[in-house]
């Protein structure tokens, strides 16, 4: 497959996890795909429920399908959102992504139409607070 076909595939999956978002109250489906590893992919959805902040975010889930599978390291992360500008992580979850990824890691940015925007760790996450700070 060439690098633009596996694009499509991925952002593919992005979608179909964003159909999958329990959103009734905001309204606002996420979806989040990593690729780690080996291409290996993960998908996470926004969760919410009565008590709003105690709703999970599509980013966290794909995070802890991840974790939980033995991977720890993210190679890019694809996240869509309805919004015609792609969808943008909550700062929480751009430090969620940091704690598995480096400062170049691709984040990449789609709405329904695909990807709007492809920016880096430390693009949305500047001078950020990391595990090497605890080493
Ligand atoms: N949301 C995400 O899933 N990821 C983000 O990075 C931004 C916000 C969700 C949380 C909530 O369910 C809805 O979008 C509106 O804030």
């Amino acid at each position: 497959m060439t690098d633009e076909t596996t694009e499509l595939v991925y952002v593919s999956a992005v979608k179909q996890a964003m159909a999958k978002a329990y959103a009734p109250y905001s309204k606002y489906p996420v979806g989040a795909l990593i690729v780690a590893e080996n291409g290996h992919t993960f998908a996470g959805c926004n969760v919410e429920n009565a008590s709003y902040p105690e709703g999970h975010c599509a980013e966290t889930a794909a995070i802890a399908a991840m974790v939980l599978a033995g991977h720890q390291r993210i190679q890019k992360i694809y996240i869509m959102s309805q919004d015609q500008q792609g969808a943008t992580p909550c700062g929480g979850c751009r430090q969620r992504i940091r704690e598995f990824a480096g400062s170049s890691t691709p984040v990449i940015l789609c709405s329904p139409a695909g990807v709007q925007q492809r920016l880096s760790v430390s693009e949305l996450l500047p001078h950020a607070f990391g595990p090497e700070f605890l080493s």
